[in-house]
């Protein structure tokens, strides 16, 4: 049985969850508008990721007992200025989810709740690739400047991007 304490914060977690869903939905508008159909599809891909996580946090709370709450879900930025500005966007969004997810991780092991901790192990895992990917990308961007043949090539590559659900 979980305790309140974890519960409460594991239905943060899962708004935070689905928060960036919908933020990643929104930059994947700001690309459609563009006809830039590989970014728009690299953020759509983005996004369902962030519903599995959602959904994974989801099922673990009920299968230690604890109560799911849907909240209301903050409106996401809409208005983006440039390519750049998504990405860092999208990059220090991930860094919020990082310092969220290192907070339960530390109140996992205050609360002695082991089976939350290595549940959270996963996540651990997955915000550095987040991080790792979306600084990687933003390098790159910043490289491309106002190259539009490297930007057409780079849109090509994220064109190619599918999501696939983890299955650890
Ligand atoms: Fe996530
Ligand atoms: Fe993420």
């Amino acid at each position: 049985m979980i305790s309140k304490n974890m519960e409460n914060m594991l239905n943060e977690q899962i708004n935070a969850e689905l928060f960036a869903a919908n933020l990643y939905l929104s930059i994947c508008s700001y690309f459609q508008d563009q006809e830039l159909d590989g970014f728009a599809n690299f953020f759509r891909v983005q996004s369902k990721e962030e519903l599995f996580h959602a959904g994974k946090q989801f099922d673990y709370l009920h299968a230690v007992g604890g109560k799911v709450t849907m909240k209301g879900v903050d409106a996401p930025e809409t208005e983006f200025h440039s390519i750049i500005h998504a990405f860092e966007t999208t990059l220090a969004h991930e860094k919020k989810v990082t310092a969220s997810i290192n907070n339960l991780v530390k109140h996992a092991l205050i609360e002695n709740d082991f089976a939350t901790h290595n549940f959270l192990q996963w996540f651990i895992a997955e915000q550095v690739e987040e991080e790792a990917s979306i600084s990687n990308l933003l390098k790159k961007l910043r490289m491309i400047g106002d190259n539009s043949s490297a930007l057409y090539l780079l849109n090509t590559e994220l064109g190619n991007r599918v999501f696939t659900e983890p299955t650890a």
